[in-house]
């Protein structure tokens, strides 16, 4: 059975993946296998190892006759036409857990570089523009013992909980179901949407991307934020409507924003959100640690053997 790895893996890797398929893989160093590859190497393949990098769409659907596993190295999964891959038997896996304190670190980090200005700050010496020390010179919001709601309380937002607590934070949440994990081991208190984003000093955004949450930060969610709040996105930009986020922080509705996910990536300098100097942006780094992507690769394997050999996936997106 044949193979197809979109991105470039460490051989070590592969090595008992080779032994049992034939493998196709991207030679793109951090980059996607290109579209055109993709679409023809599909044409023979059973297996396809994936990540948000790719579109997995009805075009590719349709030229991938011998497809049976979807396996993406990845929690979220909006980048896979479910329904297409539904109607045509094909499984599909993906990797939770293994990411959720990588991505709960990031998001903290982020967290708490945008309310503190560091990235920034940082800056400011490669610029040369260190004069002296001042005493309003570069000053930001505090972190510990604020509010921080978080949006989507599932794995990664209960470990950002949990880091919120060492920090004193009050932790409000808002997610479809109550979280009563969260609720008794961090005291996370559960809020409605409005009233979250009225209370919160951090305004954390975890919420995967579903058609009911395109676009659910927008003008007005903006609007009921505190003037002081720092607005966090490490989910999905789809989520967020950049023109009114822009608006908000240019107009200083909200007083700064930290983003690792954008509506259209890769985004280069010239995007206007940059031109902000209230913006700390990442480029999809959230589980961007040496371990966790490891582990992440290992587990997406996993679900494509076991898929392709008749075994349960390890996590199989239904
Ligand atoms: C990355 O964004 C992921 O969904 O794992
Ligand atoms: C992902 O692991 C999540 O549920 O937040």
């Amino acid at each position: 059975m044949k193979i197809v790895i979109t991105c470039k893996l460490p051989e070590e890797l592969l090595k008992s993946i080779k032994e049992k398929f034939e493998v196709v893989m991207s030679e793109v160093e951090n980059g996607p296998m290109p579209r055109e590859q993709l679409l023809q190497e599909i044409t023979d393949a059973e297996g396809l190892f994936t990540n948000v990098a790719d579109k997995i769409d009805k075009e590719l659907f349709e030229k991938a006759k011998q497809l049976k596993v979807i396996s993406t190295m990845a929690v979220g999964y909006d980048n896979i036409d479910l329904e297409e891959a539904r109607k045509r038997n094909i499984l599909v896996g993906h990797t939770p857990g293994v990411l959720t304190e990588a991505t709960a670190d990031l998001t903290f980090a982020l967290l708490m570089a945008t309310g503190r200005r560091v990235v920034e700050a940082a800056n400011v010496i490669k610029e040369d523009a260190w004069k002296s020390w001042g005493p309003f010179f570069l000053t930001g919001q505090e972190v510990y013992g604020k509010t921080i709601g978080i949006i989507g309380m599932g794995r990664i937002g209960l470990g950002v909980a949990k880091r919120a607590k060492g920090f004193s934070m009050e932790i409000l949440y808002h997610n479809r179901s109550r979280n009563e994990e969260a609720e008794n081991e961090v005291g996370a208190i559960y809020k409605e949407f409005e009233e979250l984003l009225q209370q919160s000093d951090y305004v954390v955004l975890l919420a995967p991307s579903t058609p009911e949450t395109y676009h659910m930060f927008s003008t007005e969610q903006f609007k009921m934020m505190k003037s002081t709040a720092v607005f966090i996105n490490t989910s999905r930009g789809s989520n967020v409507d950049e023109k009114a986020l822009y608006e908000a922080l240019k107009a200083k509705e909200i007083w700064a924003a930290g983003l690792d996910v954008f509506e259209v990536e890769p985004i280069s300098s010239e995007h206007p959100l940059l031109q902000l100097e209230n913006v700390t942006a990442l480029p999809h780094i959230g589980s961007a640690a040496i371990e966790t992507r490891v582990a992440m690769a290992r587990l997406a394997f996993k679900n494509l053997v076991n898929g392709l050999e008749g075994r349960a996936l390890v996590h199989q997106v239904k």
